[in-house]
């Protein structure tokens, strides 16, 4: 089948983006809702995902992306793989991240990832990146304690502008790390390493 066609980019700030997103029912998504949770943000096309819900039964698997289509998309390979550890929603995480996680058990999450978000380059398109201070104290109110938040990135001054931001936070602390601790590896990140692009990464832990 092939794959789904869409925009590169988004405006998150446009009015179509701007939906108030149902809270997402856990219960109602997975097969095993007690299983720990791993949240990534900004998952395009899921295949980080599906391949870690594939060799990891010990968690369940979310992935929110903002372009509805891919969404779709991996909700629908999910199914046809029998993936009952695995779920996408359609969110746009720069804005109500908050609202889509509203009903999340307590000490569910036990990790987040969020890798090669769009660097909206210029300085005037700074507000649509997705990782905000609203995102991050979101990130960190549902986390449980111990969980921790992989960020990764190719763009040096995004990674910086990450990284201050999670360590403003004083629930969590910086873990330096050189290589990826998921045994599954993006789109984007192949894409970067083939290209033998360094690529700046952190993990912060909450307390
Ligand atoms: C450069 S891609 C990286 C995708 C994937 N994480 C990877 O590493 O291959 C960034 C992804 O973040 C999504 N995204 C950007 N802004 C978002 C937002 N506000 N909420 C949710 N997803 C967003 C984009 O649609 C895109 O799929």
């Amino acid at each position: 089948m092939p794959r789904v066609r869409v925009h590169q980019h988004v405006n998150p700030l446009a009015p179509y983006f701007r939906f108030t997103p149902k809270p997402i029912e856990i219960s109602e998504i997975f097969a095993d809702p007690e299983l720990p949770l791993l949240l990534d943000i900004g998952c395009a096309r899921g295949r980080f995902l599906l391949k870690m819900a594939e060799v990891d039964k010990t968690r369940n698997f979310l992935g929110v992306e903002i372009r509805e289509p891919l969404v779709t998309e991996g909700n629908r390979l999910a199914k046809e793989a029998g993936l009952n550890n695995l779920h996408f929603e359609f969110c746009n995480a720069m804005l109500n991240l908050d609202l889509a996680l509203a009903k999340l058990p307590a000490d569910l999450l036990s990790a987040v990832t969020i890798q090669f978000p769009d660097p909206w380059f210029k300085k005037k398109h700074a507000k649509r990146r997705m990782v905000n201070r609203e995102l991050v104290e979101t990130v960190v109110a549902h986390l449980a304690p111990g969980g921790r938040v992989f960020v990764q990135t190719d763009i040096e001054f995004l990674a910086a502008e990450m990284f201050v931001l999670f360590r403003e936070n004083e629930s969590l602390q910086e873990v330096e790390v050189n290589e990826n601790p998921f045994p599954v590896k993006t789109e984007r990140e192949k894409a970067v390493e083939e290209k033998n692009l360094p690529v700046y990464r952190r993990i912060f832990e909450k307390k």
